[in-house]
């Protein structure tokens, strides 16, 4: 069993630094990707409160395919360029959505979603897959947040 129950304290720095040591943790010597991208959209789920899906798309050839995830059925192609999650891969960078409804091109896969987080994962330059968060709360993400995922991303780019 893995046990890596974040500290409820408030302290957003805290909490990714904690998160940041589970996904090393979790992902050390382990090389198969679908395994490490399952456990570390666990993680998220666990660590990150007012989510209501957490996990993966990778690129397959020229488009974003569902990868592991935490919540509901989502769509399963996402063409590079559309949505939040293909505007952050066909940019190589992370998408910030304070409303989702305010979001051009939104591919609303759960209704609840009001905001939301793509963070692309790099590998040698390239976009090898994206993490995305999305919360049932308007602007529940924030610089920190950001910077947190792309930490993560950072730690599982050479890990999926
Ligand atoms: N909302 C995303 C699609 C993926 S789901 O949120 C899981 C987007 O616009 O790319």
């Amino acid at each position: 069993m893995y046990d890596f129950a974040p500290a409820d304290t408030g302290d957003k720095p805290a909490l990714y630094r904690d998160l940041e040591s589970a996904v090393r943790a979790i992902t050390d010597g382990e090389r198969d990707a679908v395994a490490n991208m399952a456990n570390c959209a666990a993680l998220l789920a666990e660590f990150l409160p007012d989510l209501n899906w957490s996990g993966f798309y990778r690129m397959v050839g020229d488009e974003l395919v569902l990868g592991p995830f935490v919540g509901r059925p989502a769509c399963i192609r996402i063409p590079l360029g559309q949505g939040v999650c293909g505007t952050a891969a066909a940019e190589a960078r992370s998408v910030l959505v304070e409303d989702v409804h305010a979001f051009p091109g939104h591919i609303a896969c759960d209704a609840a979603s009001r905001s939301e987080l793509v963070v692309p994962v790099m590998h040698d330059g390239a976009v090898i897959a994206v993490i995305d968060l999305d919360s049932p709360a308007l602007a529940r993400f924030g610089a920190e947040d950001q910077a947190g995922i792309e930490a993560v991303a950072a730690i599982l780019s050479d890990r999926i």
